[in-house]
């Protein structure tokens, strides 16, 4: 008998990616600079398990953490975490019209953007992201048949000039009412390790305002790598500079700076949204991992969390610094080939001399010698033809992950890049 499948499965893909994850798995010496895996040797074992046994041994304390939580959250760890992000950007909640009412802690930041895409977008709406982007995020609004929008970024982060014009553009066809949501991440960015800089964050409140005239445009700021800063001044969040709380909705996560196993992630909502957003997560699980959010209520409340956030700021540092000196001296003199320089985060974006598609000679080569690496093609929505080179994402980029793989692998990875773009001919490889 015929399964018939909804449209919505019908919309819903695998993700290109999952073959080259498939081939990590099966292939032992390869190296993978394509997982967004954290560093596996700084998880916080013994501060969890030390948590762990603070909450089971007192009964009361195991049975509230066992129990079923509520849809919401678990509110003491609500509180900690908006006196937490208010901290980071200096502000009391009250100064950004905020209370815990309006943090939502959800499975995993990806369960938020997927749960504000049911909330606020209906097929046909209109989705703007950064070009490049988080594929896995496409992949979600593409599901839910969403026109996803593209803004080229540059070394500031997504050009607000061009989302300026693009607007504009769709105000004249009729079609600015289908915009919905600005997404950004705005702090080492996925997959480039950008950030976008103060003078483009004003700049994208302003034109938020403006062009919110039948309806409201919401940003939607995945900060999810904001912890992760190593190098350079902070900058403040958009939620910061959204005094009314009324256009931003602030996406976070536990999975970097702490543990992804603990698949905790939360939001910080414009009010009106809250309730909505909470019928939705009724539907999906009326409430998040109970037991993963006592735990980080304790790790939060006992100062191990702030603790191992600082450890990790120096463990991707030194994993940053090693990337980037491998790669400065395997393509020394390279032209064409260039790379950015992350503060922050896990990613280093590569423009290579060569195409790095999953077809392309490089790749083949790059597998061959045995290391991975996302394809920088990947992070675009590609048929736009109104968009620059009419929509054709650029062919010769990837997202190089310097979370996973050991500081000695990281050296290794860039020197099987360099015998693969030499074996292009895009490359002679240093003498060593
Ligand atoms: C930019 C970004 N947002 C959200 C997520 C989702 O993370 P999680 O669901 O584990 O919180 C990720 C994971 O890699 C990410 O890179």
């Amino acid at each position: 008998m015929t399964v018939r499948l909804s449209t919505r499965a019908a919309q819903t893909h695998d993700q290109p990616i999952s073959y080259f994850m498939q081939q990590a798995v099966e292939n032992a010496n390869l190296i993978s600079l394509a997982a967004g895996l954290v560093d596996p040797d700084s998880l916080p074992a013994d501060e969890v398990r030390a948590a762990l046994d603070e909450i089971l041994k007192d009964a009361g304390a195991a049975q509230a953490a066992l129990q079923y939580g509520t849809t919401h959250g678990y509110a003491p760890l609500r509180e900690k975490i908006l006196a937490r992000a208010a901290a980071l950007d200096g502000v009391k909640p009250h100064d950004i019209s905020v209370s815990r009412d309006d943090v939502v802690i959800t499975t995993g930041s990806q369960q938020l953007l997927y749960m504000l895409g049911e909330l606020l977008l209906d097929p046909g709406d209109i989705v703007i992201t950064e070009a490049p982007s988080y594929f896995v995020y496409h992949g979600a609004l593409t599901s839910l048949g969403v026109r996803t929008l593209q803004v080229p970024m540059d070394e500031e982060g997504m050009d607000t000039g061009l989302l300026e014009k693009l607007l504009a553009r769709l105000e004249k066809t009729g079609e600015l009412s289908r915009v919905k949501l600005i997404y950004t991440i705005d702090y080492f960015q996925n997959p480039t390790g950008l950030t976008l800089s103060w003078p483009r964050r004003q700049q994208l409140m302003d034109i938020v305002r403006r062009f919110s005239k039948k309806q409201r445009i919401f940003i939607l700021e995945d900060a999810a790598y904001r912890e992760l800063r190593f190098e350079g001044l902070d900058v403040p969040s958009l939620k910061s500079l959204d005094r009314d709380n009324a256009h931003v909705i602030l996406a976070m996560t536990f999975s970097k700076p702490m543990a992804p196993g603990l698949k905790t992630g939360y939001g910080i909502l414009p009010s009106e949204l809250v309730a909505p957003l909470l019928r939705f997560k009724g539907n999906h699980d009326f409430g998040s991992s109970n037991l993963a959010q006592h735990l980080l209520d304790c790790l939060m409340a006992n100062g191990a969390y702030e603790r191992h956030v600082d450890r990790l700021r120096d463990v991707y540092r030194h994993k940053r610094d090693t990337i980037l000196d491998a790669l400065a001296e395997e393509f020394a003199g390279a032209t064409g080939m260039k790379w950015t320089q992350p503060q922050g985060g896990m990613y280093v974006w590569l423009t290579n001399a060569v195409p790095t598609g999953p077809d392309s000679p490089f790749m083949k080569a790059a597998l061959a010698e045995g290391v991975l690496y996302v394809p920088g093609q990947f992070c675009y929505v590609s048929g736009d033809n109104r968009a620059p080179n009419n929509g054709v994402p650029p062919e010769n980029e990837a997202r190089l992950c310097y979370g996973v793989a050991s500081v000695d692998q990281l050296r290794e990875a860039v020197r099987r890049l360099g015998r693969a773009a030499a074996v292009c001919g895009a490359w002679e490889p240093a003498c060593r």
